[in-house]
């Protein structure tokens, strides 16, 4: 159990990425959302989670309630997380971008540089021993981050597979995932990532 000093700590960590983020105003997608009176979307959940899933960008739902997966996508992972036995409150979910890119195009890689580094922090302090990717941006950001470039594969080989990785606080598995959105758009892709999820689970049990 952490002490109520680390759990200070970490929250104070996080807070302190939000607040950076708010102001964040050398980013378009900053002043966008500023201008529109929307939200950042940090990342939500357990700040001690074994398990952390990154997804890309929030969507218009994210940006509303500053929440990550709350659309449409959400509830597809809130349904697969149920499925695998696993709480949506145990694990913590982010984002590499922490606004939202207009129209829901996919982030730029000017935007991914900008906002990574968030992420990377978020990393660091959380410490997770599994990293879910959702989706090829977050695959191939978090791969190449963690030293794992050579091993990058097109999602369509990756998914479902485990590879470990060095993380600064010691050894992370990384497990590449499907985006939640293609079974929206793809039917038969909801049985594929309900068989990967297994691997987290398999995993987080060990
Ligand atoms: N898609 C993402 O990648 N992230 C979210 O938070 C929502 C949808």
């Amino acid at each position: 159990m952490p002490t109520e000093q680390e759990k200070q700590k970490r929250f104070d960590a996080l807070k302190k990425i939000r607040d950076e983020v708010l102001e964040l105003k050398e980013s378009p997608l900053c002043l966008e959302r500023i201008k529109n009176k929307m939200h950042p979307v940090i990342g939500e959940g357990s700040h001690f989670a074994s398990i952390m899933f990154v997804g890309e960008a929030p969507g218009a739902n994210e940006a509303k309630q500053g929440r990550p997966f709350v659309g449409a996508s959400g509830k597809f992972l809130n349904e697969m997380l149920e499925s695998a036995g696993i709480k949506r409150d145990d694990v913590y979910i982010t984002n590499i971008v922490k606004d939202r890119p207009p129209a829901n195009r996919d982030p730029t890689p000017v935007e991914i540089e900008m906002y990574a580094p968030f992420l990377d922090r978020q990393i660091d302090i959380i410490k997770p021993s599994i990293i879910a990717t959702l989706g090829r941006f977050s695959m191939e950001y978090v791969m190449r981050r963690l030293g794992l470039e050579k091993e990058i594969e097109p999602i369509s080989k990756a998914h479902g597979k485990s590879y470990e990785a060095r993380a600064s606080y010691g050894t992370v598995r990384i497990i590449p995932l499907y985006h939640p959105a293609v079974a929206l758009y793809n039917g038969s892709m909801r049985s594929v990532l309900k068989k990967d999820f297994e691997i987290i689970k398999h995993y987080a049990e060990k």
